[in-house]
């Protein structure tokens, strides 16, 4: 395991061990400069055919730079010495992949069979690690997204100007820092999603049964105050009353649930794989919805 911090998360060694890992080694506060070597030493060391059962997981916190130190790690192998790379810094790619899946399927459930496609989604928190890719992940389901920071909308802008460069896709900055500014993103969006971090309100139930199309009411914060008021923790489908078209709520626990089945998925990923995959959020939504069927 590598991370750029000064700790691996015990989340992602306990998932790793469920998942069949036999011996875990944590390497922390990695630069970049440091994955070609790291990771050659890896491979090189058990021949083509034993390097199969080893896997380089990437932690830290951000998700861009994750992938590039998977993109490193992919160029550093010599092929037939190659082995599974999985990112998921902060949880953040399996966290949105279960979240923007549950979304989809609540929709399917509220009578859009096409899922996300074609609806207008605000991610409130969304400039954190799990929303800026629950963003990418609902504009490849086909969503109209907008990315709320509560600063401003220039502090979302700067991070949506990064979606487009990463990934061509175009996301609206929002405005989250008062009430009529959320009053103005909440008038016409169909799902929220509340990534924001943890322990902190982000909705008031007010605000959610004033907007007059939402269809689906998803948080992924499991600590008291939850993000949406009125939003149970372990909701999926819970229609929020008062709520003008009878939105349906879903809690973090349910959004964990698919989180939690997806990584532990996407571990035995690694095992079972010939060592050329690469595991990062796309591979985690793909995941996530065949767990939902
Ligand atoms: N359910 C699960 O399975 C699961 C798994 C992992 C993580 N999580 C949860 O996912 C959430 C997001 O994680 P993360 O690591 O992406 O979060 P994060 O980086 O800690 O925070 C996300 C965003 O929250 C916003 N924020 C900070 N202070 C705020 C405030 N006072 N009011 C409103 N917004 C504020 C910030 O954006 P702006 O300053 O731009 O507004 C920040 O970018 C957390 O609640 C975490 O606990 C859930």
């Amino acid at each position: 395991m590598l991370d750029p911090n000064p700790r691996v998360s015990p989340f992602d060694v306990n998932m790793a061990v469920d998942a069949g890992f036999q011996h875990i080694i944590p390497y922390t506060n990695v630069g970049m400069d440091e994955v070609l070597g790291l990771t050659q030493d890896a491979i090189f060391s058990r021949g083509p055919t034993g390097v199969k059962a080893t896997g380089l997981f990437i932690g830290g916190r951000d998700p861009w730079l994750a992938l590039d130190m998977v993109a490193e790690a992919r160029k550093s192998m010599v092929p037939p010495f190659e082995m599974a790379v999985f990112a998921d810094p902060s949880g953040g790619f399996t966290t949105a992949a279960g979240l923007v899946a549950v979304v989809a399927e609540q929709m399917q459930e509220a009578g859009l069979k096409g899922g996300l496609d074609g609806t207008k989604v605000a991610i409130f928190g969304g400039t954190g690690p799990v929303g800026l890719v629950s963003a990418v992940l609902a504009a490849d389901a086909g969503a109209e997204v907008v990315v709320v920071s509560h600063r401003s909308a220039e502090a979302a802008a700067k991070h949506t100007a990064v979606l487009k460069e990463r990934y061509g896709i175009d996301t609206i900055p929002g405005d989250g820092s008062s009430e009529s500014s959320r009053a103005k993103i909440l008038k016409d969006v169909h799902a929220v999603m509340s990534t924001a971090k943890a322990g902190i309100q982000i909705l008031s139930n007010k605000e959610l049964c004033a907007a007059p199309e939402l269809l689906v009411a998803a948080d992924v914060n499991a600590v008291p105050p939850l993000g949406l008021e009125g939003v149970g923790v372990s909701d999926r489908g819970k229609i929020l009353e008062g709520t003008v078209r009878g939105a349906r709520g879903v809690g973090a626990l349910a959004v964990g649930d698919v989180k939690y089945r997806t990584q532990n998925r996407l571990f035995q990923d690694m095992l079972a794989g010939d060592g050329t995959l690469d595991l990062e959020f796309r591979a985690a939504m793909k995941r996530a919805m065949e767990l939902l069927g």
